[in-house]
């Protein structure tokens, strides 16, 4: 079959697609057709080495896809033959990726795919939705009628934020730092934008929350909490979920007087019980129009080099090329 896989870590260049054996699944495995897979970040710091993890060898890049079922190990009861699914958290601690025509992998990773969504825009929001989910939900605990600012509302994680903060009741203010990415923050339902290219976040915020955020989500490497922490509500919740480097200067007084919490938290090291939770509403919000796919580039499996470039670029370089996520057909 092929794939896109690495035989050790390095640059872009080192991504090789070429032929590999085909995986057998074990009893607890499920083996699927793959028909589309997405880039994250971490794929890229997973491939150059910058998050050391234990890889196999040869490894397959990539933690998303979404494909169609070709088999079923022997202790898999619940899914069968021709079943449409998704998946996130492979190409993780171990575990093979997803850039190959065929994967094997564990039933608990697996969420059924709605016959109405396409395979594309299920790999697109496959990890960063659950990364929203689970920073909305079961960390920030978004309530109906409170306010969210998202930083970067039109990135992969951001535009899952704007959607499901407002499926929650939310009024979402988000950041953006073009003109065409202040109309897709728009497109994504965010109720009020702030071009960062040409406005302070901090004073339009000010301006457009008077009584402050009651979720400040942070999607930039290098968070700036004097900022943050002034522009917080009394007891408000900032997520953080990015900037392994970062060693910012914090503003304790005022921040533990106005009662806020801070929440970090990395989606891998989510249960496959809460990755499976997330899927659920994921699934439904796929199918029912109320969550869509932000894809900025799509690709072809042969591309995966260029599109680790791409993403690079804009993770590490911020280049601002990047207005959504990058999604390759397999
Ligand atoms: N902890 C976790 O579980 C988890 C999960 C997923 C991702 N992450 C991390 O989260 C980060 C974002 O991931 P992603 O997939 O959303 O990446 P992305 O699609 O590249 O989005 C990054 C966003 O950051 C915004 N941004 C960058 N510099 C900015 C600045 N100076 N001011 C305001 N906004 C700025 C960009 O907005 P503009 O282009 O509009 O300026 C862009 O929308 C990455 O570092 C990634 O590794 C962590």
């Amino acid at each position: 079959m092929k794939a896109a896989f690495i035989r050790s870590v390095g640059t872009p260049d080192s991504i090789i697609v070429g032929d590999l054996p085909m995986p057998v699944p074990t009893e607890h495995q499920v083996l699927v057709r793959v028909k589309a897979v997405s880039v994250n970040p971490i794929d890229t710091y997973i491939r150059s080495g910058i998050v050391a993890m234990q890889l196999p060898n040869p490894f397959v890049i990539g933690c998303d896809m979404a494909g169609v079922i070709e088999d079923v190990g022997d202790g898999v009861t619940d899914l069968s033959i021709g079943t449409r699914v998704w998946a996130s958290n492979q190409g993780l601690l171990g575990r093979q990726g997803t850039f190959a025509e065929y994967i094997a992998v564990d039933r608990e990773w697996l969420h059924v795919l709605p016959e109405n969504v396409e395979f594309k825009a299920a790999a697109a929001c496959a990890l960063v939705g659950i990364t929203a989910h689970l920073g909305l939900f079961s960390h920030a605990r978004l309530r109906h009628g409170e306010t969210i600012l998202v930083i970067g509302g039109a990135g992969g994680v951001g535009s899952m934020v704007v959607q499901m903060a407002k499926a929650a009741g939310a009024r979402v203010i988000a950041t953006a730092g073009s003109d065409e990415k202040v109309d897709a923050c728009k497109r994504l339902g965010a109720d009020e934008v702030i071009p960062h290219h040409r406005e302070s976040i901090g004073e339009a915020t000010k301006v457009l929350a008077p009584d402050g955020v009651n979720v400040f989500w942070e999607t930039r490497r290098e968070p700036d909490f004097d900022t943050a922490v002034s522009l917080m509500a009394p007891r408000g919740r900032m997520v953080l979920m990015a900037g392994r480097d970062a060693r910012p200067l914090f503003p304790v007084g005022p921040f533990y007087v106005k009662e806020c919490s801070l929440h970090g938290f990395v989606m891998f090291k989510a249960t496959p019980e809460e990755t499976l939770a997330a899927g659920i509403d994921i699934s439904g919000w796929l199918a029912d129009g109320v969550l869509r796919a932000n894809i900025s580039h799509e690709l072809e499996l042969e591309q995966a080099g260029y599109a680790h470039q791409l993403q690079e670029d804009a993770t590490i370089r911020s280049t601002g090329t990047l207005a959504g996520k990058i999604v390759l057909t397999v």
